[in-house]
């Protein structure tokens, strides 16, 4: 718990992704689920070019959850060789592009040569400020909550931001601010135990879409959707929504 991040800088919107349906959208045209996954490669790149512009700070994406070891071994040795190869050539592009790249999720179950290239890709893309791309990989975040609560002291106090910055040591990240819009494609309308704690009040929109098939009108119309929302956060109806002034004095 030595480590300490500097806050990041991107401002803008944290956008979250559940990237579903690459499977399917390879069974559908006769193709092994592999191809799937390819292409469902080709559409992050696609909408990591496209987010900065669309007012989006921070992206997660969840690429594989803690849960997708139990899939055939195979598939999990193509999507961990598909996400080593990705982080190499896409390295490049984040530099040049102003994208911060971090890996959240367990880094000691995975091969030693994904964990080399994920550390290569962290420190080359460090002083990226236009976008902040979290990839979520061995990631299951009742586990990072577990495990952040087991870093506290047994008489801390944490509060919400002090739990969170632990949640994002915990998760080897800078910190990044909470969710506002979860988007899943695929058609499940489930959270998959994807950034529970972040999640608390992010706006949930659910596409049929499958993932390879997600483009910029996917996006656009995602938050078009975000953007129609009128967001509380349990206040009522046009009030701010910051009550923590009001919630010391009670
Ligand atoms: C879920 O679809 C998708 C995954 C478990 C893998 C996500 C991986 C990618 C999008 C590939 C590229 C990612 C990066 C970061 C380079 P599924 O296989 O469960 O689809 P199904 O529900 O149709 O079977």
């Amino acid at each position: 718990m030595q480590r300490t991040w500097q806050e990041p800088e991107a401002a803008g919107l944290h956008v979250g992704v559940i990237m579903d349906g690459n499977g399917r959208w390879a069974t559908a045209r006769g193709l092994p689920r592999a191809a799937g996954h390819r292409e469902g490669a080709d559409a992050v790149r696609r909408l990591v070019e496209s987010a900065p512009a669309t007012g989006i700070g921070t992206l997660t994406l969840f690429a594989f959850s803690s849960d997708n070891w139990r899939r055939p071994g195979r598939e999990v040795q193509w999507l961990l060789r598909l996400f080593r190869e990705h982080l190499r050539t896409e390295t490049a592009r984040c530099v040049v592009t102003g994208v911060r790249l971090n890996v959240i999720g367990r880094r000691d179950r995975m091969p030693r040569s994904l964990a080399a290239a994920v550390g290569a890709a962290e420190s080359a893309t460090a002083a990226g400020r236009r976008l902040h791309l979290r990839i979520a990989i061995d990631y299951s975040a009742r586990d990072a909550i577990l495990r952040a609560a087991q870093c506290l002291p047994p008489d801390a106090v944490p509060s919400r931001d002090s739990f969170a910055r632990l949640l994002s040591i915990v998760d080897h990240a800078p910190p990044a601010p909470p969710v506002d819009l979860l988007i899943r494609t695929g058609g499940e309308q489930r959270l998959s135990d994807f950034l529970l704690w972040e999640c608390a009040y992010a706006e949930l929109h659910f596409t049929p879409r499958m993932w390879p098939d997600f483009d910029h009108a996917d996006l656009a119309r995602a938050l078009a959707d975000f953007h129609g929302r009128e967001r509380r956060f349990g206040a009522l109806p046009g009030t701010a929504p910051d009550l923590q002034p009001i919630a010391g004095r009670i």
